[in-house]
């Protein structure tokens, strides 16, 4: 199949979060099952061209329309981790991704949606007949009504559409008059069975109007699936996930098997396996000099955590995680950055009341390097999750031999597995979970996994080297995309001839 993906990010030139690891991820794995994978995605300025190869400008210049004119785009080709990636460069007075960050400005609508515009332009421009064109989370949802509406009839009508909705926090809804900026028809659209917010009349939702014009609809795990089904967990989308949930589908997100490996991670001090975990140890004494922790006792627990601090991570929580550690008599070391600069300064007190402790460091910017060293380093890893439609960090600390302790909830729920709990067969318990959102919860999971750490030092080995040999890898969730399309693609054939 001919599969282009049209996405805000992607790991690593472009990557806030774990949107980016799956474009990578779900685009490679798809590359080796014998697809042509092409992407397309913004040219910003705060990308890491070095992590770019080949990068170069097309000829072409793609001509899309915004706010009732016509608008250039220089459209640049690349290589990102073996995907051709188009870059498209709008010569637009409001210098749309000339911003210094990728999200978070207050015109990110009108970004997106002429982002999203210029991307099925360049698809027409330049002749492409893709099998699927698959757009991910509100930022590219308008392509959904723009290819139904405008694209499929000039010409482009050979590709199903595949949304992804990677977190139904964030549905971009905005005043309605604002559609019509790309060309869509806010008259058709704002209508309860189309685009129309469910909860403000005079708002459109784009997350809405790609269930509603997509094809196939996914998000990233099967419990998050079946959670936003639920008017509780649903963030007013549940009614129209139920009313089209034939064509709605959960699967767990996979890891990139080569990006995440600590045989072959050059971030790391010393690279390891399951085979050799003198390696790890080495990586925790590493961490430690670095970060200027006074340990040399290898028994004692290092606790890792990797995130956005937002309250979707339960930032109550792993403040919690922090005390409890101490007085535990573990050490915890915090990577995170949040895109609220009140979220941000609040953690910033935490660091600086800690900034001088020997047991306790939070490191509050986004460093990839770094993180690939604390996955490596950490014994354990939280992930309290209020709500986690995947989560891809608990699946990359089990590759690095760190055991989570994760709430109950999303893709958590289908990838971490109580060693306690005897109603799972023992080969798939790799971690500690607790179910309710508070200090007790923590506290439950945390204490449990510190006594075995202590008390069974044998078996915590078993149990790390286990959850390293665990297969989070994109093969079975690459090939149930595969089934989805083909079978998408199938349909079509069928109802044309
Ligand atoms: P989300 O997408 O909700 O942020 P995921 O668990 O799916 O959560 O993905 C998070 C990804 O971002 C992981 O690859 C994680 O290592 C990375 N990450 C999060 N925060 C940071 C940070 N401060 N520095 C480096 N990497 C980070
Ligand atoms: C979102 C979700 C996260 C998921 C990621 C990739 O950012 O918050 O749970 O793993 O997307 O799908």
């Amino acid at each position: 199949l001919h599969i282009i993906h049209i996405a805000a990010e992607m790991a690593p030139v472009a990557k806030v979060g774990g949107l980016g690891d799956v474009v990578t991820g779900l685009g490679k794995a798809l590359q080796k099952r014998g697809h042509l994978v092409e992407i397309i995605l913004p040219k910003y300025d705060c990308m890491q061209y070095d992590r770019i190869q080949d990068l170069r400008a097309l000829d072409t210049i793609v001509e899309s329309y915004f706010d009732g004119k016509l608008f250039e785009n220089k459209v640049w080709v690349g290589t990102v981790e073996g995907l051709p990636v188009y870059f498209i460069e709008p010569h637009h007075p409001g210098k749309f991704f000339w911003r210094g960050q990728f999200y978070g400005e207050h015109d990110d609508f009108k970004r997106f949606s002429f982002f999203s515009r210029a991307a099925l332009q360049l698809l027409l421009q330049a002749d492409k007949k893709p099998d699927i064109i698959h757009c991910h989370d509100w930022q590219t949802a308008f392509v959904a009504p723009l290819y139904w509406d405008l694209y499929a009839p000039k010409g482009l009508n050979s590709a199903r559409v595949c949304f992804t909705c990677h977190n139904f926090e964030y549905q971009g809804t905005a005043p309605a008059s604002e559609l019509a900026s790309c060309g869509l028809d806010v008259y058709q659209l704002n209508r309860p069975d189309r685009m129309q917010d469910n909860s403000a009349l005079d708002r459109v939702n784009p997350v809405k109007g790609a269930i509603v014009f997509s094809n196939v609809v996914t998000t990233v795990s099967p419990t998050y699936a079946q959670e936003v089904r639920t008017a509780e967990g649903g963030r007013g989308l549940h009614s129209t996930l139920n009313f089209h949930s034939k064509k709605f589908f959960g699967i767990l997100n996979g890891i990139d098997a080569d990006a995440w490996n600590p045989a072959s991670d050059s971030f790391l001090e010393v690279q390891y396996s399951a085979n050799d975990l003198q390696g790890k140890a080495e990586n925790k004494s590493a961490i430690r000099r670095r970060l200027g922790l006074s340990s040399t006792d290898d028994r004692q627990p290092l606790v890792g955590c990797i995130t956005r601090l937002v309250p979707q991570k339960g930032m109550h929580l792993i403040r919690h995680a922090i005390y409890r550690t101490l007085e535990l008599g573990g050490q915890f070391v915090l990577l995170g950055s949040s895109p609220v600069a009140h979220i941000q300064r609040e953690f910033e007190g935490i660091a600086h009341q800690f900034q001088n402790h020997n047991h306790i460091r939070l490191i509050l910017k986004y460093d990839e390097s770094l993180s690939h060293s604390i996955y490596a380093a950490s014994d354990m890893f939280i992930i309290p999750s209020i709500f986690e439609p995947c989560g891809l960090t608990q699946m990359i600390a089990m590759r690095y031999g760190s055991i989570p302790i994760a709430r109950k909830t999303g893709g958590l729920n289908d990838s971490v597995f109580d060693v306690d709990d005897d109603t799972i067969p023992l080969q798939f318990r790799n971690g500690y979970t607790f179910v309710t959102p508070d200090e007790k919860g923590v506290n439950s999971a945390l204490e449990r996994a510190f006594d075995h750490y202590h008390n069974n030092n044998e078996s915590w080995q078993q149990l790390v080297r286990k959850d390293m040999n665990m297969d989070f890898s994109w093969e079975s969730s690459a090939s149930q995309y595969e089934e989805l399309y083909a079978k998408s693609v199938a349909r079509a054939r069928a109802t044309a001839s």
